[in-house]
């Protein structure tokens, strides 16, 4: 039988802009469907408060379908909330209980500043990004196709699973060190394995090793929550390979 409608606290961080100081305020929602997910639980909350001439809650969105990685919620202090392998747009309120407290926070860390309320500033992502998780081609009209070259199934895989990183930042929300570690390691990771990676090789590795550390990030902790905490099950094994990477490079 499916659950009844859910009447919930949310506790959740305000915060007026970056350099303001943030707080928990509290609110009832009623009449939840367990059939709607955690965003539009969101927006039947923020439709209450418009209602009530209150300012609505910011938070980040956009796909709604775990894709691009922008839903970033800390709920009941995990990243994306319950669900193991999901992003918070994924979640649905069947996860939770009539009479629930739901705490809602930001991603915390120094990388990834407040703008405010929910939502923050992942553009320290973008950044290691333009540093070096590219392959550069010659688009003069000659350029060779991508399936010239043979790659072996087992590296084609691993390639696959590290390029399924959507840059959500749960990795370092989770890190006790807010390290980005298992996020550039997956970027780095895709090219690595592959031939038409090869070529810029060095220069990336040490390039977004570079930025990610300038960004603020921490080192990684060596504890594994990041993975846990993943959407997409991205491996630690990734780690290993770009700290061989930067070996290799010369910077080790
Ligand atoms: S490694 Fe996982 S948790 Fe980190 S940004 Fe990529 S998808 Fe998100
Ligand atoms: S809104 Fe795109 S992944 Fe959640």
């Amino acid at each position: 039988m499916s659950k009844e409608r859910m009447k919930l606290k949310l506790k959740v961080w305000r915060q007026n802009g970056p350099n303001e100081k943030g707080k928990i305020e509290t609110y009832k929602v009623s009449d939840i469907s367990p059939d709607s997910s955690f965003l539009e639980m969101m927006d039947i909350l923020n439709e209450q408060l418009i209602n009530e001439g209150k300012e609505p809650v910011e938070f980040d969105h956009d796909c709604r379908e775990g894709i691009c990685g922008s839903c970033s919620m800390f709920i009941n202090g995990e990243a994306h909330g319950p669900g193991k392998r999901m992003t918070t747009c994924q979640l649905h309120m069947r996860k939770f209980n009539d009479g629930d407290t739901i705490t809602i926070e930001p991603w915390k860390a120094k990388g990834f500043p407040v703008i405010k309320d929910l939502m923050v500033d992942r553009t320290a992502f973008d950044r290691i990004m333009s540093a070096g998780g590219f392959i550069s081609v010659n688009t003069s009209g000659n350029t060779q196709d991508a399936n010239a070259i043979p790659i072996n199934k087992h590296d084609a895989d691993k390639a696959m699973d590290a390029a399924t990183c959507i840059g959500c930042g749960a990795c370092v929300a989770t890190c006790k060190n807010a390290s980005a570690m298992l996020f550039v390691s997956a970027k780095v990771s895709q090219f690595a394995l592959l031939p038409q990676g090869q070529v810029e090789a060095v220069e990336r590795v040490q390039n977004m090793v570079k930025q990610m550390d300038k960004e603020g990030f921490g080192n990684c902790s060596n504890t594994g929550a990041c993975e846990v905490e993943c959407p997409k099950g991205i491996s630690l094994e990734n780690i290993a390979r770009m700290n061989r990477e930067y070996l290799k490079s010369g910077m080790g």
